[in-house]
């Protein structure tokens, strides 16, 4: 053997032991209860709150986190923000019964099913409370709930579309997950909104696993086996995204019509081109900012109503600023 295939053999087994070496440490740190959670001192907080998010670094959820953080900062409280990278429901349940093995003072996290969820909730509820945030698992003992009227939600997308396409039109739909609440509330509020239009038809709904990739994907397929299809609906912050993305590749100039969910800078970009027309605009900042007092009252006994819906509004294109004063949070 050459000096030089010498040299690179040992640099391949010197990088095998670090990966494997790497592998273990974090295999064995998620599977530990405590060593995500901060190991800062807790002497300079009065309270540790966890976020678990559906998904670590989507926009969207890093607005209700900075809204959180905001608060956590004025009321002197650690607040961690730990979850699956990617959405999974599996990995959501593991990432809630890791943080409650820990000792913290509050847990905010979704009610993304009943089947799954509400069995935790209620067992976490027993000794740590609970507030479930932007999904509502309502069938749980969660102490209270504080996010966007799902339902109203999907209503007013519906009788939004209705008044652009002047009640005719045929419809796809793209959901972030169908077994999620929140989304099959979405999706069940804007049925209900356009049920006695004749006009209007949903001919197909696909998932997107929160995707913009999978969105596109879904949007494209569903065009080639319904070229009539003529306006789509996406229940879930990229949705829309990928939605748009499809079509400004495909189907140019644009016959479809767009309604997403959010204002992400990506969505309000797409409305400047005129790709999406609308889009249902939730407060997530306003959810994280005010959970966190929420969660602070509950603790220091005072009342707290149990469900606490934030705003929610159509966006339209001509809403939206040219430049990036509003929108683009
Ligand atoms: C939903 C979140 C979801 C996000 C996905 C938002 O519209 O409210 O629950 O995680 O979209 O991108």
């Amino acid at each position: 053997m050459s000096k030089l295939s010498i040299t690179a053999y040992t640099f391949g087994i010197i990088c095998f032991i670090i990966c494997c070496s790497m592998a273990i440490f974090y295999g064995f740190k998620f599977l530990s209860n405590d060593v995500t959670l901060e190991e800062e001192s807790m002497e300079d907080y009065k309270y540790h709150f966890v976020l678990v998010p559906e998904e670590l670094d989507n926009d969207y959820w890093r607005l209700v986190e900075a809204g959180a953080q905001k608060a956590a900062k004025e009321h002197n409280v650690l607040l961690e923000y730990i979850g699956p990278e990617q959405a999974d429901n599996d990995i959501h349940i593991k990432t809630l019964e890791k943080v409650a093995a820990a000792k913290v003072d509050g847990i905010f996290t979704q009610g993304l099913n009943n089947e799954q969820f509400t069995p935790l909730i209620n067992q976490i509820v027993e000794k740590i409370p609970v507030i479930t945030v932007d999904t509502d698992a309502s069938s749980s003992n969660r102490v209270a709930y504080i996010g966007t009227d799902n339902y109203y939600a999907g209503y007013l997308a519906g009788k939004a579309l209705i008044e652009d396409t002047k009640g005719k039109a045929n419809v796809a739909i793209i959901a972030g997950n169908l077994e999620a609440n929140h989304q099959q509330q979405r999706v069940d509020g804007f049925k209900e909104a356009v049920k006695d239009e004749q006009g209007i038809e949903i001919i197909a709904i696909e998932e997107s696993k929160i995707s913009r990739v999978r969105a596109a994907e879904k949007a494209y397929l569903i065009l080639s086996e319904h070229p009539e299809v003529n306006a789509f609906y996406g229940t879930s912050a990229l949705d829309g995204i990928g939605i748009a993305r499809m079509i400004e590749k495909y189907d140019q100039p644009s016959r479809i019509y767009v309604i997403g969910f959010d204002t992400l800078p990506e969505t309000i970009d797409y409305m400047r081109k005129g790709t999406i027309e609308a889009t249902v605009a939730q407060e997530p900042e306003e959810m994280g900012y005010k959970s966190i007092k929420m969660m602070i009252n509950l603790i220091e006994g005072k009342y707290v109503p149990s469900i606490v819906h934030t705003n929610t509004s159509i966006l339209r294109v001509k809403d939206v600023p040219l430049n990036d004063e509003k929108g683009d949070k």
